[in-house]
Order: structure tokens, then sequence, then C-alpha cells
């Protein structure tokens, strides 16, 4: 049996928590009973290994227009015939996996244009202080993707830049404050009882009603984003934070 990685532990540690409700999607640990369950539920679904990294064994399934089901991977779009051969599929890749696969609601994502994007918010704080939002930034979807990974070759924007291009119908102003405010909830969560975190990175979705969701906490985020964007204030001031809480 393989490990249950990272990612499901940090789902469990913020889908109770009530500020936080509405901003998780649904999400189970894999079986074929709960992958059924969850098509009923939801329709089309992301399915991602609990250790993965870099958008790596990410999925999205769900049922076709013309009949049969969909398997989105990287810039392919793979058929299946029916509900079985999809199953025996999802079977296949967890079985390979070292880490177990998640099975969560797809969000459906805001999109710029005709690409998808996300929102990276970063949060740090300092040994006995409070957290602190120290920078965003929007990614889109390259070309064929739906992950918004930096792998897929999509590109960057400033959060205000994106949400004034997207076709997010919420006042850009109430989106950037639960971004905010989510991201900084979150991290006090998963910072509580583990005083040498010192920094986490959050894959924010945000969908067409500008309803904000949590898609993953990374522990160890990476900064190549930041570094992307013209003004690399919010790159300087990231890096400026880490070195003075070390
Ligand atoms: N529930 C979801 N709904 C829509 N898109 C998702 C969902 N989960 C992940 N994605 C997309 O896939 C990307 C990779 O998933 P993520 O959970 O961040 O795993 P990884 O650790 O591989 O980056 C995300 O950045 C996002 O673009
Ligand atoms: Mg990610």
């Amino acid at each position: 049996m393989s490990r249950v990685g990272y990612k499901w532990s940090v789902h469990r540690s913020l889908f109770k928590v009530k500020g936080l409700k509405g901003s998780i999607p649904s999400t189970v640990l894999y079986s074929p009973e709960a992958l059924e369950r969850m098509m009923r539920q939801y329709g089309v679904l992301v399915l991602k290994p609990s250790g993965g990294m870099g958008g790596y064994g990410v999925i999205r399934i769900g049922p076709q227009k013309k009949g049969g089901y969909m398997a989105h991977v990287n810039q392919k779009v793979n058929t299946l015939k029916n509900a079985g051969s999809l199953a025996a599929m999802v079977r296949k890749i967890n079985s390979r996996s070292k880490t177990r696969y998640l099975v969560q609601k797809c969000v459906s994502l805001a999109q710029i244009g005709h690409q998808p994007f996300t929102v990276r918010t970063i949060t740090q704080r300092k040994p006995g202080s409070p957290w602190v939002l120290t920078g965003w930034v929007a990614k889109t979807a390259g070309n064929g993707y739906f992950i918004t990974n930096s792998r897929s070759g999509g590109g960057v924007h400033t959060v205000e830049q994106a949400l004034t291009k997207s076709n997010v119908r919420r006042r850009r102003k109430h989106v950037l404050k639960e971004l905010k405010e989510v991201s900084l909830l979150a991290a006090r969560i998963l910072g509580k009882d583990v005083p040498r975190l010192k920094e986490i990175g959050f894959d924010m979705g945000i969908d067409r009603n500008g309803r904000v969701w949590i898609l993953e906490a990374n522990l160890k985020p990476g900064f190549y984003a930041f570094r992307k964007l013209k003004d690399k204030s919010m790159y300087r001031r990231i890096m400026g934070f880490q070195r003075s809480s070390s």
C-alpha cells in the first residue's frame, strides 16, 4: 500500500475549520467507491497524488457531451468509452503512484481570455510573530493545459491585472480581501503546532462568482512566478522576509 502524502494531512487540518467552510473543495482519498460517489455528486473531478508536486500526475476527469468520459493529462485529452474503463484507468494510476491519489471536486476556474488561472499567495512569519501575506501572483495555464504550474508554459500577471482582465463577476476589492483572509487563516491553522514552519505558498482558485478556493498548500513553496513579474519588488520583499527570519 502506498503512502498517504502531505496533501491529505493538509486537507484534514483545514476542512473542519469554520472560517474556511466554502473555501475547501470537497476531497477524499481515492477508492473505487469514493470515485464513483464523487463523480455522481460533482461530475468533473481532479485527481492528484497526495505527495505530488509541479502538477505531475494531476488529471481532470469528467463526462463527455457525446457520451463516455474524458481524462485530461498535460495537453492531452483521452476519451474513455464508459464508466468501467474510466474506473480501470484510475485504479491503474493509483496503484503505480508512490502516494495515494486524492479525488477532488474540480473548481471551475475563472479565465483570462481562454486560459484558466490560479493565484499563488505567499504567507510568511518571523519567530513569535503573526503570519503576514508577503506576495501574490496570478498564473495562467499554458496552451492545452488545465494546470497552471509553470511547466505548463502559462504566463504571469499581477493579481489586480488578472482580476480586471478576467471573467470574475465580483468586485475586485472583495476578492482580494478574501484571498488574503483565507490564506492567512489557513496559514495560522497549519502553523499552529509547527513552530519551524515559516512560509507557506497557497495555490488559490477563483471561480467566476469570485469565490476563493484553496487548491493546495505548499510547505516548501517556489517563487519562480514572482521572478517572472516585471516589477521585482514583491520578489525582493519575500526574499528579504526570508533572510530576516532565519
Ligand atoms: N480542484 C481543482 N480544480 C481545478 N483545478 C485544479 C484543482 N486542483 C488542482 N488544480 C490545478 O492543477 C494544478 C496542480 O495541482 P496542485 O494541487 O497544486 O498540485 P501540485 O502539487 O502538483 O502543484 C493547480 O495549480 C491548478 O492549476
Ligand atoms: Mg501546486
